[in-house]
């Protein structure tokens, strides 16, 4: 288990990530997650990286324009670092704290990924950067939304229409090739957080598996407050 669980308080919400390539589906999975949920009375917040708070979508411009790229993908991984520490402090760790289910699209696996591995950090390198970051805030369950990145990238492209490819997402098939396995090397590696999602089916197949997942992980765990009961 990477980081450190010092800083967590004993009883908590509970803290869902969702990570993947291009096109992998992950915001629509998101958004019919939150609403099964709610619709089971859970107080749900959802975010993503990088933004997720006034801080952090302030530097997701910076990010995804490509203005850092030319200075290398260090960085680029510090500045996702300074966007996720102010949306854990700001947002994620309030939100589990009182008890919320947060659903996240990307934290920092995309970091150990898309810096780490196709930006070949030096390993110790971004685990320093990521404990610090996150302080203490670790997922308790991270859904890998696998996809082959040929039709991950054609979904990107259609969704996106005549718009331009974002800094990430105009990589070479390679590049995103490596982060596939870079994903499926840390599911291997924290089979205890990370449950790796086939999703290259349609998006109604998709949710019941991830549906099915989220369920029995919360059933597994002590009674979560309800929107209702968190709110007295
Ligand atoms: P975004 O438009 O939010 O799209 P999506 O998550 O649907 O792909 O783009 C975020 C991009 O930033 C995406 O290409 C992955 C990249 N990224 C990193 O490289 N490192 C990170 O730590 C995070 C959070 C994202």
């Amino acid at each position: 288990m990477h980081g450190t669980l010092s800083n967590r308080p004993a009883a908590t919400g509970f803290f869902l990530t969702f990570e993947g390539g291009e096109g992998a589906g992950k915001s629509t999975q998101i958004t019919r997650l939150a609403d099964k949920l709610r619709a089971r009375g859970h107080d749900v917040v959802v975010t993503r990286e990088p933004g997720g708070s006034p801080g952090a979508e302030a530097v997701r411009h910076v990010l995804l324009s490509g203005a850092a790229e030319p200075f290398g993908p260090k960085m680029e991984a510090i500045l996702f670092a300074a966007a996720r520490s102010d949306h854990v402090e700001q947002v994620i760790r309030p939100a589990v704290e009182r008890g919320a289910i947060v659903l996240c699209d990307r934290f920092f696996d995309s970091t150990r990924v898309y810096q780490g591995v196709t930006g070949e950090l030096d390993p110790a390198f971004v685990q320093a950067l990521e404990d610090v970051t996150v302080n203490g805030i670790v997922p308790d369950m991270t859904l890998i939304l696998d996809v082959d990145p040929q039709l991950g990238l054609a979904r990107a492209v259609a969704r996106r229409g005549q718009g331009v490819a974002d800094r990430f997402e105009k990589e070479t098939l390679a590049i995103h090739q490596r982060r596939r396995e870079a994903y499926l090397a840390i599911a291997e590696a924290e089979p205890d957080r990370c449950i790796v999602i086939d999703a290259s089916g349609e998006p109604e197949e998709v949710e019941t598996v991830v549906t099915a997942a989220v369920f029995a992980a919360l059933e597994a765990r002590a009674p979560m407050p309800t929107a209702a009961s968190a709110n007295v």
